[in-house]
């Protein structure tokens, strides 16, 4: 493929939203040693990328023009040195790393983060896993969720539950066996329930603030995936040794983290960014493939409409997942 051009999408500057996306030719990226050249047959956007877009990471990422998103999935067309476990035409899903993005029609993948597509995924279910499902069960994970049944019940409250992360959390939750509560708005409340939530509140309504469970149970685990909940209103719903681990974290969540521990409090707020690599996308396609865990899709864009997948993401209103095909 070297020296053949291809069409991706870029912006060349932080802010700018979806308009700032225009569609350009650029060189096929070259795999390196350890790398892979996939050719992109979907991809899904996540809070992140547009967080990236806007210049949380300024000034150490991206580097301009910028080509976006991480959640990919392909078929392998060439492979760099050292690469053994991956060969043209394997069907692979990945969450790619900062070098190349994935909203282009060939990218260069890590091999430390990708797992083998099997033919009972589709693209787009696909496409949907890396970020959104692996935060889900990282989080699950880290306050004792356990999937092969050998796990103790307990009770997890899942905040924003409809979104992307929180719609994966719900149905992980259930898998591993735990009683789920659950935030979503009204419009979503029968959703959210058909995933498996045993109780859901309506995060507009005085009980949703409140984040009181319906029949009285207070929180083991709380997987937050949304913002502006005071930690006040967490800790009253809380069990004594109750763990509220934070997705989306800010200066506060910091500040209560260290308050809580100088008071060898029990009660704990946990800010977590997901660490997703292989393991975890290879369990969670497997869960995918054997009809456990089931990608909702939010909707589904053409490559040339990705700037009106990016508007929609930016709307914050997504019921599971958008998805890019390519
Ligand atoms: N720390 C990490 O490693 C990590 C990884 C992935 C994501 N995240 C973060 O997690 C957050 C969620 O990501 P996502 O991809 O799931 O977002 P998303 O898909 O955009 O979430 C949208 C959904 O959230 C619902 N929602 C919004 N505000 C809510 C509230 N206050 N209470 C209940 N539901 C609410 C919306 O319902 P309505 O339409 O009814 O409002 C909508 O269905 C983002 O801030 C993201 O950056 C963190």
């Amino acid at each position: 493929m070297a020296g053949k051009s291809m069409h991706a999408f870029c912006y060349e500057g932080y802010g700018g939203g979806a308009a700032a996306l225009k569609k350009v030719e650029i060189p096929v990226p070259t795999p390196k040693k350890g790398e892979i050249l996939v050719k992109v047959e979907a991809a899904s956007i996540n809070s992140v990328d547009l967080k990236i877009q806007n210049g949380v990471m300024r000034p150490l990422y991206p580097k301009f023009p910028c080509v976006p998103l991480f959640d990919v999935t392909g078929e392998v067309v060439n492979i760099g040195a050292g690469v053994n476990d991956f060969q043209p035409g394997d069907k692979i899903v990945t969450l790619l790393d900062f070098k190349v993005g994935g909203l282009a029609e060939y990218t260069v993948a890590p091999t430390n983060r990708i797992a083998k597509r099997p033919h009972e995924v589709s693209a787009v279910e696909a496409a949907s896993l890396p970020v959104a499902a692996a935060t889900a069960f990282q989080a699950l994970e880290l306050v004792g969720a356990t999937f092969d049944g050998t796990g103790k019940p307990f009770n997890v409250l899942i905040t924003a539950a409809s979104g992307g992360v929180g719609h994966f959390a719900v149905q992980l939750a259930k898998l591993a066996g735990l009683h789920v509560t659950a935030t979503c708005g009204a419009r979503n409340i029968d959703f959210v329930k058909s995933l498996g939530a045993d109780e859901v509140l309506d995060y507009r309504t005085t009980e949703g603030e409140s984040l009181k469970s319906p029949s009285g149970k207070k929180y083991d685990a709380v997987v937050h995936c949304t913002v502006g909940i005071a930690w006040s209103v967490f800790e009253k719903n809380l069990s004594k040794n109750g763990k509220v681990i934070d997705l989306t974290p800010g200066f506060s969540s910091f500040v209560t983290l260290a308050l809580k521990k100088i008071t060898f409090s029990k009660k704990q707020l946990v800010p977590y960014f997901a660490n997703i690599g292989s393991k975890d996308l290879e369990f969670l396609v497997g869960l995918v493939k054997d009809g456990k865990l089931k990608p909702v899709i939010d909707s589904k864009h053409s490559f040339d409409k990705a700037p009106e997948a990016w508007a929609k993401s930016m709307e914050g209103h997504a019921t599971g997942k958008i998805v890019i095909e390519i």
